[in-house]
Protein backbone atom coordinates (compact mmCIF):
# COMPACT_ATOMS: atom_id res chain seq x y z
CA UNK A 1 0.00 0.00 0.00
CA UNK A 2 0.69 3.35 -0.95
CA UNK A 3 1.34 6.09 1.90
CA UNK A 4 -1.41 8.78 1.82
CA UNK A 5 0.80 11.38 0.64
CA UNK A 6 2.39 9.38 -2.12
CA UNK A 7 -1.29 8.65 -3.30
CA UNK A 8 -2.04 12.26 -3.50
CA UNK A 9 1.30 12.92 -5.07
CA UNK A 10 -0.34 10.51 -7.99
CA UNK A 11 -3.91 12.15 -8.52
CA UNK A 12 -2.38 15.94 -8.40
CA UNK A 13 0.35 14.58 -10.58
CA UNK A 14 -2.04 13.56 -12.99
CA UNK A 15 -4.20 16.71 -13.46
CA UNK A 16 -0.94 18.68 -13.44
CA UNK A 17 0.08 16.40 -16.41
CA UNK A 18 -2.92 16.29 -18.02
CA UNK A 19 -3.02 20.45 -18.28
CA UNK A 20 0.77 20.34 -19.22
CA UNK A 21 -0.58 17.84 -21.77
CA UNK A 22 -2.90 20.82 -23.33
CA UNK A 23 -0.50 23.53 -23.37
CA UNK A 24 1.78 21.12 -25.29
CA UNK A 25 -0.57 20.38 -27.36
CA UNK A 26 -1.26 24.09 -28.44
CA UNK A 27 2.59 24.67 -28.78
CA UNK A 28 3.57 21.96 -30.38
CA UNK A 29 0.71 22.41 -33.51
CA UNK A 30 2.28 26.10 -33.94
CA UNK A 31 5.68 24.84 -34.23
CA UNK A 32 6.13 24.62 -38.29
CA UNK A 33 7.61 21.35 -39.92
CA UNK A 34 11.37 22.26 -40.89
CA UNK A 35 13.13 20.79 -43.67
CA UNK A 36 16.65 18.78 -43.36
CA UNK A 37 18.15 16.14 -44.88
CA UNK A 38 16.91 12.77 -42.91
CA UNK A 39 15.35 10.12 -44.66
CA UNK A 40 11.54 9.27 -44.19
CA UNK A 41 10.61 5.86 -42.89
CA UNK A 42 7.40 4.81 -44.45
CA UNK A 43 5.15 2.03 -42.38
CA UNK A 44 2.33 -0.19 -43.14
CA UNK A 45 -1.08 -0.29 -41.36
CA UNK A 46 -2.27 -2.80 -41.43
CA UNK A 47 -5.38 -3.72 -43.70
CA UNK A 48 -7.52 -5.36 -40.93
CA UNK A 49 -6.66 -2.81 -38.48
CA UNK A 50 -8.77 0.51 -37.47
CA UNK A 51 -7.40 4.06 -38.75
CA UNK A 52 -4.31 5.24 -36.36
CA UNK A 53 -5.12 7.47 -33.95
CA UNK A 54 -1.74 9.23 -34.38
CA UNK A 55 -0.84 11.44 -36.90
CA UNK A 56 2.54 12.06 -37.99
CA UNK A 57 2.02 15.00 -39.70
CA UNK A 58 3.40 17.53 -36.89
CA UNK A 59 6.36 14.81 -36.81
CA UNK A 60 7.52 12.88 -39.88
CA UNK A 61 8.59 9.54 -39.25
CA UNK A 62 12.20 9.13 -40.45
CA UNK A 63 14.71 6.51 -40.04
CA UNK A 64 17.24 9.07 -37.91
CA UNK A 65 14.06 9.96 -35.41
CA UNK A 66 13.12 6.47 -35.27
CA UNK A 67 16.40 5.14 -34.08
CA UNK A 68 16.79 7.82 -31.91
CA UNK A 69 13.80 6.99 -30.10
CA UNK A 70 14.89 3.52 -29.86
CA UNK A 71 18.44 4.22 -28.40
CA UNK A 72 16.54 6.86 -25.97
CA UNK A 73 13.65 4.07 -25.19
CA UNK A 74 16.96 1.57 -23.86
CA UNK A 75 19.25 3.89 -22.02
CA UNK A 76 19.50 4.40 -18.32
CA UNK A 77 20.10 7.92 -19.19
CA UNK A 78 16.45 8.86 -18.52
CA UNK A 79 16.30 7.65 -15.03
CA UNK A 80 17.93 9.11 -11.55
CA UNK A 81 19.85 6.60 -10.99
CA UNK A 82 21.73 5.43 -14.53
CA UNK A 83 20.54 1.96 -14.66
CA UNK A 84 16.49 2.18 -15.64
CA UNK A 85 15.32 2.65 -19.32
CA UNK A 86 12.33 1.78 -20.63
CA UNK A 87 13.19 -1.43 -21.76
CA UNK A 88 13.62 -2.51 -18.19
CA UNK A 89 10.10 -2.94 -17.80
CA UNK A 90 8.57 -3.23 -21.23
CA UNK A 91 11.10 -6.31 -22.71
CA UNK A 92 10.71 -7.32 -26.68
CA UNK A 93 11.09 -10.91 -25.57
CA UNK A 94 7.84 -10.43 -23.59
CA UNK A 95 6.14 -8.33 -25.77
CA UNK A 96 7.30 -5.25 -23.92
CA UNK A 97 6.05 -5.86 -20.75
CA UNK A 98 7.77 -6.46 -17.46
CA UNK A 99 7.63 -10.69 -17.68
CA UNK A 100 8.91 -11.92 -13.75
CA UNK A 101 6.72 -9.16 -12.06
CA UNK A 102 3.22 -9.35 -11.36
CA UNK A 103 4.13 -5.24 -10.24
CA UNK A 104 6.70 -3.71 -12.27
CA UNK A 105 10.21 -2.49 -10.24
CA UNK A 106 11.60 1.08 -10.93
CA UNK A 107 14.65 2.79 -9.40
CA UNK A 108 16.24 0.95 -5.84
CA UNK A 109 14.00 -1.40 -6.95
CA UNK A 110 10.51 0.26 -5.89
CA UNK A 111 7.44 -1.48 -6.48
CA UNK A 112 5.52 -0.25 -8.50
CA UNK A 113 1.35 0.11 -7.77
CA UNK A 114 0.87 -1.30 -11.16
CA UNK A 115 1.90 -4.28 -13.62
CA UNK A 116 3.27 -2.62 -16.88
CA UNK A 117 1.19 -2.54 -20.12
CA UNK A 118 2.66 -3.56 -24.02
CA UNK A 119 3.91 -0.56 -25.85
CA UNK A 120 3.27 -2.38 -29.25
CA UNK A 121 0.33 -0.38 -31.38
CA UNK A 122 0.74 2.62 -29.87
CA UNK A 123 -0.53 4.32 -33.02
CA UNK A 124 -4.30 3.11 -32.47
CA UNK A 125 -4.50 4.02 -28.89
CA UNK A 126 -6.47 7.33 -27.93
CA UNK A 127 -5.03 7.23 -24.49
CA UNK A 128 -2.67 5.73 -22.06
CA UNK A 129 -2.03 4.19 -19.30
CA UNK A 130 -4.00 1.30 -17.56
CA UNK A 131 -6.64 5.16 -16.56
CA UNK A 132 -5.81 6.47 -19.76
CA UNK A 133 -4.75 9.41 -17.58
CA UNK A 134 -2.19 10.31 -20.78
CA UNK A 135 -4.58 11.41 -23.51
CA UNK A 136 -1.37 11.76 -26.25
CA UNK A 137 1.34 8.96 -27.15
CA UNK A 138 3.77 12.00 -27.11
CA UNK A 139 3.69 12.65 -23.71
CA UNK A 140 3.12 9.40 -22.63
CA UNK A 141 7.35 9.46 -21.82
CA UNK A 142 7.25 12.29 -19.24
CA UNK A 143 4.78 9.69 -17.11
CA UNK A 144 7.47 7.28 -16.11
CA UNK A 145 10.49 9.83 -16.23
CA UNK A 146 8.82 11.64 -13.73
CA UNK A 147 7.53 8.66 -11.09
CA UNK A 148 9.39 8.62 -7.86
CA UNK A 149 8.86 4.84 -8.23
CA UNK A 150 9.79 4.12 -11.43
CA UNK A 151 12.52 6.37 -13.18
CA UNK A 152 11.91 9.23 -10.53
CA UNK A 153 13.84 11.63 -12.89
CA UNK A 154 12.62 15.29 -13.76
CA UNK A 155 12.24 15.91 -17.73
CA UNK A 156 14.82 19.11 -17.57
CA UNK A 157 17.63 17.02 -16.40
CA UNK A 158 17.09 14.79 -18.62
CA UNK A 159 17.04 17.16 -21.78
CA UNK A 160 20.18 18.66 -20.02
CA UNK A 161 22.16 15.11 -19.86
CA UNK A 162 20.92 14.78 -23.25
CA UNK A 163 22.54 18.34 -24.12
CA UNK A 164 25.91 17.21 -22.48
CA UNK A 165 26.06 14.35 -24.58
CA UNK A 166 28.43 15.32 -28.21
CA UNK A 167 26.59 11.88 -29.53
CA UNK A 168 23.10 12.83 -28.66
CA UNK A 169 23.35 16.33 -30.22
CA UNK A 170 24.46 14.85 -33.32
CA UNK A 171 21.85 12.09 -33.69
CA UNK A 172 19.09 15.03 -32.23
CA UNK A 173 20.41 17.43 -35.13
CA UNK A 174 20.46 14.69 -38.07
CA UNK A 175 16.67 13.74 -36.84
CA UNK A 176 15.65 16.96 -36.32
CA UNK A 177 17.55 19.76 -37.44
CA UNK A 178 18.39 21.33 -34.11
CA UNK A 179 21.30 22.19 -32.17
CA UNK A 180 20.12 22.22 -28.47
CA UNK A 181 17.54 19.52 -27.77
CA UNK A 182 14.96 20.66 -26.07
CA UNK A 183 11.69 18.59 -24.56
CA UNK A 184 9.78 18.63 -28.20
CA UNK A 185 11.65 17.00 -29.89
CA UNK A 186 12.34 14.48 -27.16
CA UNK A 187 9.03 13.26 -27.44
CA UNK A 188 8.98 13.38 -30.78
CA UNK A 189 11.70 10.89 -31.12
CA UNK A 190 9.51 8.83 -28.81
CA UNK A 191 6.42 8.92 -30.45
CA UNK A 192 8.31 7.89 -33.71
CA UNK A 193 9.55 4.58 -32.30
CA UNK A 194 6.56 3.79 -30.10
CA UNK A 195 4.47 4.59 -33.11
CA UNK A 196 6.39 2.25 -35.77
CA UNK A 197 5.97 -0.59 -33.13
CA UNK A 198 3.47 -2.36 -35.18
CA UNK A 199 2.50 -6.21 -33.76
CA UNK A 200 -0.05 -7.85 -36.52
CA UNK A 201 1.52 -10.70 -38.14
CA UNK A 202 0.36 -13.57 -35.82
CA UNK A 203 -1.22 -16.87 -37.15
CA UNK A 204 -5.16 -14.94 -37.29
CA UNK A 205 -3.69 -12.34 -38.47
CA UNK A 206 -2.23 -14.12 -41.65
CA UNK A 207 -5.65 -16.23 -41.40
CA UNK A 208 -8.33 -12.81 -41.47
CA UNK A 209 -5.77 -11.46 -44.32
CA UNK A 210 -6.22 -14.75 -46.27
CA UNK A 211 -2.31 -14.89 -46.47
CA UNK A 212 -2.06 -18.93 -46.68
CA UNK A 213 -2.67 -19.60 -43.11
CA UNK A 214 -5.75 -21.95 -41.56
CA UNK A 215 -6.63 -22.42 -37.84
CA UNK A 216 -7.63 -25.55 -36.42
CA UNK A 217 -11.12 -26.53 -35.61
CA UNK A 218 -10.35 -25.65 -31.91
CA UNK A 219 -8.73 -22.88 -32.42
CA UNK A 220 -11.99 -21.63 -35.19
CA UNK A 221 -14.77 -23.28 -31.95
CA UNK A 222 -12.71 -20.51 -29.72
CA UNK A 223 -12.74 -17.83 -31.74
CA UNK A 224 -16.74 -18.40 -32.54
CA UNK A 225 -17.00 -18.43 -28.99
CA UNK A 226 -14.99 -15.41 -28.18
CA UNK A 227 -16.82 -13.54 -30.66
CA UNK A 228 -19.90 -14.55 -28.42
CA UNK A 229 -18.89 -13.50 -25.03
CA UNK A 230 -15.73 -11.44 -25.18
CA UNK A 231 -15.56 -9.16 -28.25
CA UNK A 232 -18.15 -7.31 -26.70
CA UNK A 233 -15.23 -4.99 -24.81
CA UNK A 234 -12.28 -6.62 -26.46
CA UNK A 235 -13.21 -5.33 -29.77
CA UNK A 236 -11.88 -5.20 -33.58
CA UNK A 237 -8.77 -6.95 -34.81
CA UNK A 238 -7.22 -4.69 -31.75
CA UNK A 239 -9.04 -6.38 -29.56
CA UNK A 240 -10.23 -3.67 -27.64
CA UNK A 241 -12.51 -0.83 -27.66
CA UNK A 242 -10.40 1.76 -25.97
CA UNK A 243 -12.52 2.14 -23.39
CA UNK A 244 -12.48 2.01 -19.10
CA UNK A 245 -14.75 -0.62 -17.21
CA UNK A 246 -14.67 -2.81 -14.14
CA UNK A 247 -14.66 -6.41 -14.89
CA UNK A 248 -15.02 -7.64 -11.44
CA UNK A 249 -11.38 -9.42 -10.64
CA UNK A 250 -11.42 -7.02 -7.04
CA UNK A 251 -14.56 -4.97 -5.22
CA UNK A 252 -11.77 -3.43 -3.09
CA UNK A 253 -10.40 -0.04 -4.59
CA UNK A 254 -8.61 1.45 -1.32
CA UNK A 255 -5.61 0.89 -3.41
CA UNK A 256 -6.11 1.68 -6.99
CA UNK A 257 -9.33 3.73 -8.03
CA UNK A 258 -8.25 2.96 -11.62
CA UNK A 259 -9.99 5.64 -14.36
CA UNK A 260 -11.61 7.60 -10.98
CA UNK A 261 -8.36 8.81 -10.32
CA UNK A 262 -8.39 10.57 -13.41
CA UNK A 263 -11.92 11.90 -13.98
CA UNK A 264 -12.15 12.06 -10.28
CA UNK A 265 -16.33 10.84 -10.49
CA UNK A 266 -16.70 7.55 -8.27
CA UNK A 267 -19.16 6.27 -11.26
CA UNK A 268 -15.53 5.75 -12.58
CA UNK A 269 -14.19 3.72 -9.63
CA UNK A 270 -12.40 0.46 -10.06
CA UNK A 271 -12.70 0.56 -14.59
CA UNK A 272 -9.52 0.06 -16.23
CA UNK A 273 -8.47 0.34 -19.91
CA UNK A 274 -9.17 -2.97 -21.94
CA UNK A 275 -5.92 -4.18 -22.97
CA UNK A 276 -5.44 -5.55 -26.09
CA UNK A 277 -5.36 -9.26 -26.35
CA UNK A 278 -2.42 -9.29 -28.78
CA UNK A 279 0.82 -11.32 -27.80
CA UNK A 280 -1.52 -11.85 -24.78
CA UNK A 281 0.28 -15.13 -24.67
CA UNK A 282 3.65 -13.47 -23.40
CA UNK A 283 2.11 -10.85 -21.28
CA UNK A 284 1.41 -12.62 -18.17
CA UNK A 285 0.57 -11.73 -15.65
CA UNK A 286 -3.03 -10.41 -16.17
CA UNK A 287 -4.40 -7.62 -15.13
CA UNK A 288 -3.89 -3.75 -13.82
CA UNK A 289 -2.75 -5.61 -9.92
CA UNK A 290 -1.12 -8.88 -11.83
CA UNK A 291 -3.95 -10.49 -10.02
CA UNK A 292 -3.34 -13.81 -12.15
CA UNK A 293 -0.47 -15.89 -13.49
CA UNK A 294 -2.25 -18.47 -15.95
CA UNK A 295 -4.94 -17.62 -18.95
CA UNK A 296 -6.93 -20.79 -17.38
CA UNK A 297 -7.03 -18.57 -14.34
CA UNK A 298 -8.59 -15.74 -16.35
CA UNK A 299 -10.98 -17.71 -18.00
CA UNK A 300 -12.38 -19.30 -14.72
CA UNK A 301 -12.42 -15.85 -13.39
CA UNK A 302 -14.77 -14.90 -15.97
CA UNK A 303 -16.97 -18.08 -15.76
CA UNK A 304 -16.98 -18.47 -11.78
CA UNK A 305 -14.94 -15.27 -10.01
CA UNK A 306 -16.45 -12.01 -10.95
CA UNK A 307 -16.73 -9.73 -7.94
CA UNK A 308 -20.01 -7.90 -7.89
CA UNK A 309 -19.66 -3.89 -6.74
CA UNK A 310 -21.19 -0.56 -8.13
CA UNK A 311 -19.52 -0.09 -10.70
CA UNK A 312 -19.41 -3.89 -12.13
CA UNK A 313 -19.78 -3.53 -16.14
CA UNK A 314 -22.98 -5.31 -17.43
CA UNK A 315 -21.52 -7.23 -19.95
CA UNK A 316 -19.74 -9.47 -17.34
CA UNK A 317 -23.28 -9.58 -15.80
CA UNK A 318 -25.63 -12.47 -16.53
CA UNK A 319 -29.54 -11.85 -16.84
CA UNK A 320 -30.66 -13.92 -14.10
CA UNK A 321 -28.77 -11.29 -11.81
CA UNK A 322 -25.56 -13.64 -11.37
CA UNK A 323 -22.08 -12.19 -12.18
CA UNK A 324 -19.87 -13.72 -14.72
CA UNK A 325 -19.84 -15.26 -18.04
CA UNK A 326 -20.40 -19.15 -18.34
CA UNK A 327 -18.11 -20.86 -20.26
CA UNK A 328 -17.62 -25.00 -20.27
CA UNK A 329 -14.08 -26.19 -19.50
CA UNK A 330 -14.13 -27.08 -23.55
CA UNK A 331 -15.19 -23.36 -24.06
CA UNK A 332 -12.16 -21.89 -21.49
CA UNK A 333 -9.43 -24.07 -23.52
CA UNK A 334 -10.66 -23.60 -26.96
CA UNK A 335 -10.59 -19.66 -26.38
CA UNK A 336 -7.22 -19.91 -24.70
CA UNK A 337 -6.42 -21.59 -27.75
CA UNK A 338 -7.46 -19.07 -30.10
CA UNK A 339 -5.69 -16.09 -27.69
CA UNK A 340 -2.58 -18.26 -28.73
CA UNK A 341 -3.24 -17.73 -32.04
CA UNK A 342 -3.19 -13.89 -31.53
CA UNK A 343 0.53 -14.18 -30.59
CA UNK A 344 3.13 -12.29 -33.37
CA UNK A 345 6.35 -14.41 -33.36
CA UNK A 346 8.05 -12.18 -36.09
CA UNK A 347 7.38 -9.10 -33.44
CA UNK A 348 9.16 -10.74 -30.40
CA UNK A 349 12.11 -11.01 -32.28
CA UNK A 350 12.57 -7.98 -35.03
CA UNK A 351 16.00 -6.64 -34.84
CA UNK A 352 14.62 -3.11 -35.80
CA UNK A 353 12.71 -3.06 -32.20
CA UNK A 354 15.42 -4.64 -30.13
CA UNK A 355 18.58 -2.82 -27.81
CA UNK A 356 21.41 -2.25 -29.86
C1 LIG B 1 9.57 0.87 -13.60
C2 LIG B 1 8.99 0.24 -14.75
C3 LIG B 1 8.66 1.11 -15.94
C4 LIG B 1 9.51 1.94 -16.63
C5 LIG B 1 10.94 2.29 -16.32
C6 LIG B 1 8.74 2.44 -17.76
N1 LIG B 1 7.48 1.90 -17.74
FE1 LIG B 1 6.05 2.19 -19.14
N2 LIG B 1 4.72 1.25 -17.96
C7 LIG B 1 5.01 0.67 -16.74
C8 LIG B 1 3.78 0.35 -16.03
C9 LIG B 1 3.68 -0.28 -14.67
C10 LIG B 1 2.73 0.77 -16.88
C11 LIG B 1 1.25 0.75 -16.55
C12 LIG B 1 1.11 1.89 -15.55
C13 LIG B 1 -0.25 2.45 -15.41
O1 LIG B 1 -1.09 2.20 -16.23
O2 LIG B 1 -0.46 3.21 -14.45
C14 LIG B 1 3.36 1.32 -18.09
C15 LIG B 1 2.66 1.80 -19.17
C16 LIG B 1 3.27 2.29 -20.33
C17 LIG B 1 2.57 2.63 -21.56
C18 LIG B 1 1.06 2.56 -21.76
C19 LIG B 1 0.59 1.51 -22.72
C20 LIG B 1 -0.92 1.54 -22.84
O3 LIG B 1 -1.46 0.64 -23.47
O4 LIG B 1 -1.59 2.43 -22.31
C21 LIG B 1 3.51 3.07 -22.46
C22 LIG B 1 3.27 3.50 -23.89
C23 LIG B 1 4.78 3.04 -21.77
N3 LIG B 1 4.60 2.54 -20.50
C24 LIG B 1 5.99 3.49 -22.30
C25 LIG B 1 7.12 3.70 -21.52
C26 LIG B 1 8.26 4.50 -21.94
C27 LIG B 1 8.39 5.22 -23.27
C28 LIG B 1 9.16 4.48 -20.91
C29 LIG B 1 10.48 5.19 -20.81
C30 LIG B 1 10.43 6.64 -20.91
C31 LIG B 1 8.58 3.63 -19.88
N4 LIG B 1 7.35 3.20 -20.28
C32 LIG B 1 9.23 3.32 -18.69
C33 LIG B 1 6.26 0.42 -16.24
C34 LIG B 1 7.39 1.11 -16.64
C1 LIG C 1 -16.95 -5.90 -19.60
C2 LIG C 1 -15.96 -5.93 -20.64
C3 LIG C 1 -15.14 -7.18 -20.78
C4 LIG C 1 -15.55 -8.45 -21.19
C5 LIG C 1 -16.94 -8.87 -21.59
C6 LIG C 1 -14.36 -9.26 -21.21
N1 LIG C 1 -13.28 -8.53 -20.81
FE1 LIG C 1 -11.38 -9.19 -20.64
N2 LIG C 1 -10.82 -7.44 -19.76
C7 LIG C 1 -11.66 -6.36 -19.54
C8 LIG C 1 -10.98 -5.38 -18.72
C9 LIG C 1 -11.53 -4.04 -18.26
C10 LIG C 1 -9.71 -5.92 -18.42
C11 LIG C 1 -8.64 -5.29 -17.52
C12 LIG C 1 -9.16 -5.29 -16.09
C13 LIG C 1 -8.16 -4.86 -15.04
O1 LIG C 1 -6.97 -5.02 -15.20
O2 LIG C 1 -8.64 -4.37 -14.00
C14 LIG C 1 -9.65 -7.21 -19.10
C15 LIG C 1 -8.54 -8.06 -19.09
C16 LIG C 1 -8.46 -9.25 -19.77
C17 LIG C 1 -7.28 -10.06 -19.87
C18 LIG C 1 -5.91 -9.71 -19.28
C19 LIG C 1 -5.04 -9.06 -20.32
C20 LIG C 1 -3.75 -8.48 -19.77
O3 LIG C 1 -2.86 -8.24 -20.59
O4 LIG C 1 -3.62 -8.28 -18.56
C21 LIG C 1 -7.60 -11.15 -20.61
C22 LIG C 1 -6.67 -12.28 -21.01
C23 LIG C 1 -8.99 -11.04 -20.96
N3 LIG C 1 -9.49 -9.87 -20.44
C24 LIG C 1 -9.71 -11.97 -21.71
C25 LIG C 1 -11.08 -11.94 -21.85
C26 LIG C 1 -11.85 -13.05 -22.36
C27 LIG C 1 -11.28 -14.35 -22.86
C28 LIG C 1 -13.17 -12.68 -22.29
C29 LIG C 1 -14.39 -13.50 -22.62
C30 LIG C 1 -14.56 -14.68 -21.82
C31 LIG C 1 -13.21 -11.32 -21.77
N4 LIG C 1 -11.91 -10.92 -21.50
C32 LIG C 1 -14.34 -10.59 -21.59
C33 LIG C 1 -12.94 -6.22 -20.02
C34 LIG C 1 -13.70 -7.27 -20.51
Amino acid sequence: MLPINKKIFFVKSKLIKMMAAMVFVVIISSFSVKHFSAEPMQINIPSNFPSPVYDFKNNPLTKEGFELGRKLFYDGILSRTGNISCGSCHQQASAFIQADHDLSHGVDDQLGRRNSLPVFNALFKKSFFWDGGVPLLELVPANPLENPLEMDEKLDNVIKKLNASATYRTQFKNAFGVDTVSAKEFFYAFAQFMGAMISANSRYDKYVRHEGVQLTPDELEGMNVFKQKCSSCHTTDLFTDGSYRNNGITNDFSNDKGREEVTLDPADRGKFKVPSLRNVEYTAPYMHDGSFETLEQVLEHYNSGVKESATLDNLVKQNNGKTGIPLTKTEQQQIILFLKTLTDKEFLIDKRFSEL
